[in-house]
C-alpha cells in the first residue's frame, strides 16, 4: 500500500460489489448499501464496469467470495459463534446490514489509513455504526494481529469467525503464517474464510495472461501481488498448525456450487476460496 494512503484495491472491490447490484441485479449478493457506500462514485462504477465486459470474471468472484463467507458464518452462529472479525475490510458492508444484531459483535481490522477512509465515507453515506461494531486499526506487516484485537476490546474466550477476504495476496508470506497462527492459537476455536490463487506458473495460459495483466495493474497502484500456495502444501501447514477442517473450492468446484446448471469449462488451478476450522 502507498504510505499513508487508504487502499485503492479496496475501492475496486467494493466497485465491482456496486456494479455486480446492478449488472447481475445482485443474484449472487444481494447488498443493499454497496452502491450506497460508494457516494457519488457509484454511477461512474457501473458505467465503467459496463464498458468493461471483461471484468466480469473478476466482479463475480469477489461476489461469491463474499456470499461464501456471510453463508458460512451464519452456518455457525448457532454453533456458538459470538464474534466475527473482518480482516482486512476494505469497503465491506456485512457489519452494516448483519441481521444478528448484539448477538453478534463485530470487529473491523484494517490498515488504519484505509479505515479512516471507509469511517468517512460512512460518514457521508450516513450509514450509521451499529453498536456491535468496534473498528480495529492495525497493519498486518507491523504489528500482531493478537495485540492489535486485544487492544480494541477482542474476548479470545469466545468463539469467532474470521473472514479475510482479498487480503492474503498482497500480504508477505510471513504476515500470512502469523495470522493464521493466531486464529488457530484460540482456544475456544475459530472459523476463517480467506482466498488465494495458485502460483501464476500453474495456471493456463489464457488465465496467466489475464492475471499477468491484473498483477501489473495492482503493482502500478502499489499494491503488489507477493503471496501464492499450492493448495496441498497450504493445507498441510493449516493441518500442521491444527485447522482440522479445511473445504477449498477451486474454479471447478466454484462453478459447479455456483453456476449448476450452466456447462462451464472451468480450468483447475486459479483463485480459490477457503474455509477451515479450528476446534
Ligand atoms: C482488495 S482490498 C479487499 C477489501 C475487502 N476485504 C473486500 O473484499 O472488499 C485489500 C484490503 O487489505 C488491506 N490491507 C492490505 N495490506 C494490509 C496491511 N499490511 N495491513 C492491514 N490491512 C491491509 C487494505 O487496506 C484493503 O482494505
Amino acid at each position: 500500500m502507498q504510505k499513508g494512503k487508504p487502499s485503492r484495491t479496496a475501492w475496486a472491490a467494493a466497485a465491482h460489489r456496486a456494479a455486480h447490484q446492478v449488472l447481475e441485479q445482485g443474484r449472487i449478493l444481494p447488498d443493499p448499501l454497496a452502491l450506497r457506500i460508494l457516494g457519488e462514485d457509484a454511477e461512474a462504477a457501473v458505467r465503467d464496469a459496463e464498458q468493461h465486459p471483461s471484468r466480469r470474471r473478476m466482479r463475480i468472484f469477489i461476489a461469491i467470495r463474499t456470499r461464501f463467507a456471510e453463508d458460512a458464518l451464519a452456518a455457525t452462529i448457532n454453533h456458538g459463534v459470538r464474534q466475527l472479525v473482518i480482516l482486512g475490510a476494505g469497503l465491506d458492508t456485512y457489519a452494516y446490514r448483519s441481521t444478528f444484531g448484539e448477538r453478534l459483535r463485530i470487529f473491523e481490522v484494517d490498515h488504519p489509513a484505509t479505515q479512516a477512509w471507509k469511517r468517512e465515507r460512512l460518514e457521508e453515506a450516513a450509514i450509521p455504526i451499529p453498536k456491535s461494531l468496534t473498528f480495529a486499526p492495525i497493519d498486518f506487516e507491523h504489528q500482531t494481529l493478537g495485540q492489535g484485537l486485544a487492544a480494541a476490546g477482542f474476548d479470545s474466550a469466545q468463539q469467532t469467525f474470521f473472514t479475510w477476504l482479498g487480503v492474503v495476496p498482497y500480504l508477505t508470506e510471513d504476515a500470512v503464517w502469523s495470522t493464521l497462527s493466531f486464529i488457530a492459537s484460540l482456544l475456544r476455536g475459530a472459523h476463517v474464510v480467506f482466498d488465494y490463487s495458485d502460483p501464476p506458473a500453474a495456471l493456463p495460459a489464457e488465465l496467466r495472461a489475464w492475471h499477468e495483466k491484473r498483477a501489473a495493474h495492482v503493482t502500478e497502484l502499489g499494491e503488489a501481488w507477493l503471496t501464492y500456495f499450492e493448495a496441498d502444501r497450504l493445507h498441510a501447514q493449516m493441518k500442521a498448525l491444527g485447522f482440522s477442517e479445511i473445504e477449498d473450492l477451486g474454479p471447478a468446484q466454484i462453478a459447479a456450487r455456483y453456476f449448476p446448471n450452466r456447462a462451464m469449462n472451468s480450468p483447475d488451478k486459479g483463485g480459490h476460496i477457503l474455509r477451515a476450522t479450528k476446534i
